[in-house]
């Protein structure tokens, strides 16, 4: 991308002596606004590429146009969309290529991201904590890969997500507690996965969830009553696991509920 030097702009033109203070204190206020754009966008280039050097192994060739060319705007490039105004990266959707590699570090600089679907490849590796610093994203979806380690506690700091799927891949250890404060999420599936330990009672604070699932894992422990609070549920899969203990009565009283599975647990 052939990015416009941030100060080109600024032309300053002779002006009757009255105007002088209004005209330069507006063109201050365009170079500003200018610099703070195109710098963003550079952060967002930089990122791509970086993001594009940790795939290993790209079968369709779908990032050989992300490169460093002239008139190349990493805006058309292939899975990229940008917000119109100011060219920043918005939505990266890389589903079902048979991508090969890690998930880069640097995915966490592209600051105004709210959709990542990469979805069906084979990512590996763990989810990289700096997801964190994406406080517009809304939907994020990396199910069927084989990422391993644990679910990143700095997911919780993603206010906004409304989609969260992990779903089928090796992650391992415990659902981290504070995901109970994604109070938007509407869609939340971690089943297929290895994980151990408790259901967080946290997540009966999560009013707004639709879709809940768990099967498939390692899951000990009851099932926390706060879940019944969880009143939009229509699809609820918490087997199998090696859950115990009896299900809360709420959970048989849900109105919109049309899927419940809590088979292969040892319930009473
Ligand atoms: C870079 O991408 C552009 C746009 O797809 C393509 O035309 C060009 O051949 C690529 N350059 C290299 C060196 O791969
Ligand atoms: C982007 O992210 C990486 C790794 O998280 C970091 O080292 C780098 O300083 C960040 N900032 C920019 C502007 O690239
Ligand atoms: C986790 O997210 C917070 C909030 O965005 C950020 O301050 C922190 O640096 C992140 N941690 C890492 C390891 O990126
Ligand atoms: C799941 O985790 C347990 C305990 O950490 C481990 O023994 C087992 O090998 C793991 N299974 C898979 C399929 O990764
Ligand atoms: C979330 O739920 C837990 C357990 O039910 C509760 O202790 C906590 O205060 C709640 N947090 C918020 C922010 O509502
Ligand atoms: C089931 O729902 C009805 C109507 O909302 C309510 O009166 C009742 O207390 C609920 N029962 C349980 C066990 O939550």
């Amino acid at each position: 991308m052939k990015l416009e030097s941030p100060m080109s702009s600024c032309v300053f033109r002779p002006m009757p002596p009255l105007y002088v203070i209004l005209f330069f204190s507006v063109s201050l206020l365009q170079c500003t606004t200018t610099s703070v754009g195109a710098l963003g966008s550079e952060t967002d280039r930089f990122a791509l590429l970086k993001f594009k050097e940790s795939i290993s192994v790209d079968p369709h060739g779908i990032l050989s146009s992300w490169n460093d060319s002239t008139n190349n705007p990493f805006c058309s490039w292939p899975g990229i969309a940008c917000g119109s105004q100011d060219q920043r990266v918005t939505s990266l959707d890389l589903e079902g290529y048979k991508l090969q590699g890690t998930i880069s570090t640097h995915l966490g600089n592209l600051s105004s991201l709210s959709f990542i679907n990469l979805q069906s490849n084979s990512f590996s590796g763990e989810i990289p904590q700096q997801v964190g610093h994406l406080f517009g994203l809304q939907h994020f979806d990396l199910s069927d890969n084989i990422l391993e380690g644990n679910i990143p506690v700095n997911l919780s700091y993603c206010s906004q997500l409304r989609i969260l799927s992990l779903r089928s891949n090796r992650l391992s250890g415990m659902i981290p507690y504070e995901l109970g404060s994604l109070v938007k999420l509407e869609y939340l599936s971690l089943g297929t996965n290895n994980l151990t330990g408790g259901i967080p009672a946290s997540l009966g604070n999560i009013s707004s969830l639709g879709q809940f699932s768990l099967a498939y894992n390692n899951l000990v422990g009851t099932v926390p009553h706060e879940l019944g609070r969880l009143k939009s549920l229509t699809f609820f899969a918490i087997g199998p696991n090696n859950l115990f203990g009896t299900i809360p009565l709420s959970l048989y009283n849900m109105s919109f509920m049309n899927t419940f599975s809590i088979t292969d647990n040892q319930f009473n």
